[in-house]
């Protein structure tokens, strides 16, 4: 273990900008430094860093953190690793504590079988746990058992000559060793991945406002890097490559009951990138099983925006409004059947993120594409592409709308504005066609538009962020044309067009002989390839 001093002095001489530096390529700007984002990929810098913070944050994608924090994720090391090549950076020489932090992890099981005994004096308690369809077998797999009163545990602490000392580094005492932290509750241990106690949960059966306390973490337990069950589930992960993640404790418990034994669970928190290595080490196809209440469906959201993001496979199951799984289990619900039909991890994300919004309005619909496209930023690029194609059908739209960056003229669209629909639909043909623009430019230019002709030459200049052709291109009213309707519309607009013209040249008594007769003649000419459809060509279907 590296010394808290150390690294505390480590930090006090790092300079992040020297240590970014190594990095990506820094210009600077007022007092901070800025730089294209080295975790997301961009064109224009939105990556700042600010030296007499020590922090860096990109405006882009949302990293952020200290030099440290950087390191890591850069290098994709853990904290530890990052510090040692931090030290290496500048010469550093670490200091290691000797002692290892050698907390006797040994008392939590000599606690932990406290806590089991008290169960089966405590007939509430073991009411409670068969009332909640726990089989004794399932009890005692799990070790779960029963902290007494706080006057018994220290009773039993003293006669078991326990230091207090280590027990409140070990997180069964509070932070000032005054009271053990788990009081009258049903009790379970949490375990390492090789099944050593490394910290507890308790749910209260007494109707406590905190349902369920869990220890804090501590030198030996981290709760955004443990699943609990782990332990039971690993060999039944790795042999089947599959893992169904839970939000609890009793959803663990009752499906490994049930005999699905691949089950894990977040400990109250959300999914992080703390556990991504974790999973990838096990490289499993990932069920996301959360309860199905607001909360559970966020979370799943959430876990499944960064399983994707990713590259895991894999998809969220819904139960029944309001159940989770350790419910599924007791209503004896077809659960193969229930994971079996999972959403997968890009579908769900899509719908989940669309349905908070009405897509018929707009102003939603936009705000709709901007979170799909701020999601889309954040991914890597070769994911980008699947994403937008998968999602633009959801919104009618083309799938270069949702990977382009977004630009401020973008948020402040009008999408009330009065449009000329004929007009309009030949834009929006054009912008999600490009293919088809070469043909059309030579007929129709932007002048012929009596409305919106500057969003024709914005199109023609490939401009597809223009916040006026975005306008148009948002709408649903405005339909994209197929070929010969588009022939059609711009027929419609050329004939009167090119008929208009060729009586002005005829009156031009400024324009002469040979030359009046030569600009007819074309005039005529492209006037009957027009009447007969023949533009656009060499393009079959749109
Ligand atoms: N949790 C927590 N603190 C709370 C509520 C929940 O730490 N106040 C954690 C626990 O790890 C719990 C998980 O979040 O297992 C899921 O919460 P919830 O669904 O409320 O718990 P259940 O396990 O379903 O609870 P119950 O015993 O009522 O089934
Ligand atoms: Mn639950």
């Amino acid at each position: 273990m590296i010394k808290q001093e150390s690294i505390e002095h480590l930090k006090s001489i790092i300079d992040i900008v020297d240590v970014i530096g190594n990095y990506v390529q820094l210009k600077k700007q007022g007092s901070n430094f800025t730089a294209l984002c080295p975790f997301h990929s961009e064109k224009t810098p939105s990556f700042v860093v600010s030296p007499a913070k020590g922090i860096y944050h990109c405006f882009g994608c949302g990293a952020s953190g200290d030099a440290i924090k950087f390191i890591m994720e850069i290098e994709k090391l853990s904290y530890p690793e990052a510090i040692e090549k931090l030290a290496s950076m500048f010469n550093f020489k670490l200091e290691y504590s000797s002692k290892n932090n050698f907390l006797n992890i040994d008392l939590l099981e000599k606690v932990n079988s406290f806590y089991e005994s008290k169960l089966f004096t405590n007939q509430n308690a073991l009411e409670y746990l068969k009332k909640r369809g726990l089989f004794e077998s399932t009890i005692e797999k799990f070790a779960i058992g029963y902290a007494p009163s706080s006057i018994e545990q220290f009773k039993f602490f003293k006669d078991a000559h326990l230091n207090f000392e280590e027990l409140r580094k070990l997180g069964v005492l509070n932070e000032t060793g005054e009271y053990p932290r788990l009081i009258e509750r049903i009790t379970f241990p949490i375990f390492s991945q090789n099944g050593k106690i490394i910290a507890f949960g308790g749910r209260t059966i007494s109707n406590h406002p905190a349902k369920y306390i869990n220890f804090t973490n501590t030198s030996i337990f981290n709760k955004s890097k443990t699943f609990y069950g782990l332990n039971f589930a690993r060999e039944h992960i790795l042999r089947s490559k599959k893992i169904i993640i839970v939000e609890g404790y009793m959803d663990v418990i009752m499906l490994h009951q049930t005999g699905i034994q691949n089950a894990v669970a977040t400990l109250g928190t959300a999914l992080t990138t703390e556990h991504l290595p974790i999973l990838k080490k096990l490289n499993p196809e990932i069920t996301v099983a959360y309860d199905s209440d607001n909360a559970g469906i966020n979370a799943a959201l959430k876990a499944a925006k960064l399983l994707y993001k990713e590259y895991f496979d894999g998809g969220v199951v819904l139960f029944a409004e309001g159940e989770d799984p350790a419910d599924a289990v007791k209503n004896g619900e077809n659960l193969d059947k229930i994971f079996k039909e999972k959403i997968p991890f890009s579908s769900f994300i899509i719908n989940f993120t669309l349905k908070k919004y009405n897509l018929k309005n707009p102003i939603e619909k936009r705000d709709a594409i901007n979170e799909i496209k701020s999601y889309i930023n954040s991914l890597p690029d070769i994911l980008k592409e699947d994403f937008a194609n998968k999602t633009a059908p959801y919104l009618n739209i083309s799938p270069n709308l949702l990977k382009a960056k977004t630009n401020t003229a973008y948020q402040n669209l009008n999408l009330n504005k009065k449009i000329d629909i004929a007009e309009a639909g030949i834009i929006k043909t054009l912008y999600e066609n490009p293919q088809i623009m070469n043909s059309v430019v030579e007929y129709l230019s932007s002048a012929m538009f009596k409305t919106h002709s500057y969003e024709l030459s914005a199109v023609y200049a490939e401009n597809f962020e223009d916040a006026r052709v975005l306008e148009i291109v948002l709408r649903d009213d405005i339909k994209t044309l197929d070929l010969v309707t588009l022939k059609n519309q711009i027929r419609k607009i050329l004939i009167p067009y090119y008929q208009n013209k060729i009586l002005q040249i005829r009156l031009d008594p400024t324009i002469k002989g040979e030359e009046k007769l030569h600009l007819l003649k074309n005039m005529n000419l492209k006037l009957q390839k027009i009447k007969k459809g023949e533009f656009v060509e060499g393009i079959s279907s749109i």
